[in-house]
């Protein structure tokens, strides 16, 4: 929606993926600690968000919603004050049904009054759910809690989280920032690859403050190395929200280094906005391409089977314009090479080569007057 918000996917931190119901005030204010003492902050992750299982199981005399005491203590007002004061945002979750997910009272026939309380405590970004929807139109459902956060007069990002159900793809962008589009994502390989391949497709509904939503991610929480960088790079080449998923307080210096790959993150977050698009997908041999403001085009090179294979595209295939040359970036490496067209590599089981390519210009610092200057001896 045209809100002024998500202009780029939005970056941040979720509890669900790693801890389930285990949420508190505590975990989310030692996470944003390590955001910052991370430098993934500086990286570009924004939203500290609280998901299922942050209320009590009733509401109060006059219908409010009441935060878990034990839990967040300080209530959320409280935690979002903390992250505020570390620069970040923060995110709530709720359901627009009669309770959410894990049972607790759901926003249904409440959205006007439970968008009060999170403007009142000052909360950046809503994840709004589908669970014990009465049957009724999602659209209808996800368009009512819109109309309450707008009436806020806060800055909300609207998270649709309707796993993908009533084509959500096709409206989203009329109602949230962004949407699911798929059920829920586990730390499994295969998982990861069937919601790949339901959001692969969609590329046409993203654009600037409306994104497809493949789930938050599970970098970090089980597969392998070469997994959790196929799914970051995905995840950036889809122009899909970075929500990392994992416990960054315990979390590994390789899983940081993933999550802070900014070569990678900027393909994300590139203010184009477009989604990569399937070049060729024959035989689990993926090639995507994401054009990018600057005129080159993100390509991800990637090999679902579990053998090692050779991938291949051209410059041409990607939508580069001819040219003498093409400058391959890969976002993994950290390297650059030329070519003169054919893009390629040997590609890992399950693993992704990501490439940023460019028609190579002839840098000035070759001019044939600079070069004559530079080289002419003393
Ligand atoms: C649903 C959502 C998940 C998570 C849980 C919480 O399954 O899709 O992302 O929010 O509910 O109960």
């Amino acid at each position: 929606i045209d809100n002024g918000l998500a202009l780029t996917p939005p970056m941040g931190w979720n509890d669900w993926n790693a801890f389930g119901c285990d949420v508190s005030a505590k975990l989310v204010e030692q996470t944003a600690d390590r955001l910052v003492s991370s430098g993934l902050k500086a990286a570009g992750y924004q939203y500290v968000n609280i998901d299922d299982c942050w209320l009590t199981k009733s509401r109060d005399v006059s219908g409010n919603l009441v935060p878990d005491p034990v839990k967040f203590p300080d209530g959320i007002k409280g935690v979002a004050d903390y992250v505020h004061s570390k620069g970040l945002k923060l995110g709530i979750y709720q359901s627009a049904g009669t309770m959410t997910c894990a049972g607790y009272p759901g926003s249904l026939g409440h959205e006007q009054q439970d968008a009060n309380s999170f403007a009142s405590w000052g909360v950046d970004y809503l994840k709004y759910d589908n669970c014990y929807n009465m049957g009724l139109p999602g659209k209808q459902r996800y368009q009512a809690m819109g109309d309450a956060l707008a009436r806020t007069g806060r800055q909300i990002v609207y998270s649709l989280c309707n796993w993908g159900e009533e084509s959500v793809a096709s409206w989203g962008g009329s109602v949230g920032n962004l949407w699911r589009t798929t059920g829920d994502i586990d730390a499994s390989y295969g998982r990861m690859l069937s919601i790949v391949h339901q959001n692969m497709p969609l590329a046409a509904s993203a654009k600037p403050g409306a994104w497809n939503d493949p789930d938050m991610l599970e970098v970090g929480n089980g597969m392998t190395p070469t997994e959790d960088r196929t799914e970051f790079s995905l995840w950036a080449e889809m122009a899909a929200p970075l929500i990392a998923g994992t416990d960054l307080r315990t979390a590994s210096p390789a899983t940081l280094a993933i999550y802070g790959n900014r070569e990678v993150i900027a393909v994300d977050q590139d203010q184009l906005g477009r989604q990569g698009v399937p070049v060729s997908t024959t035989g689990g041999l993926d090639v995507l391409a994401k054009p990018l403001a600057d005129g080159s085009v993100a390509v991800t090179l990637f090999n679902e089977n579990t053998a090692p294979a050779v991938m291949s595209t051209t410059a041409a295939a990607i939508g580069l314009p001819r040219a003498k040359g093409y400058t391959l970036r890969d976002l993994w490496a950290h390297r650059t090479t030329e070519t003169a067209g054919t893009i390629s590599a040997n590609v890992p089981g399950h693993g992704t080569v990501m490439y940023r390519v460019a028609p190579t210009r002839t840098p000035e610092r070759y001019a044939p007057d600079l070069v004559l200057r530079t080289s002419t001896p003393e």
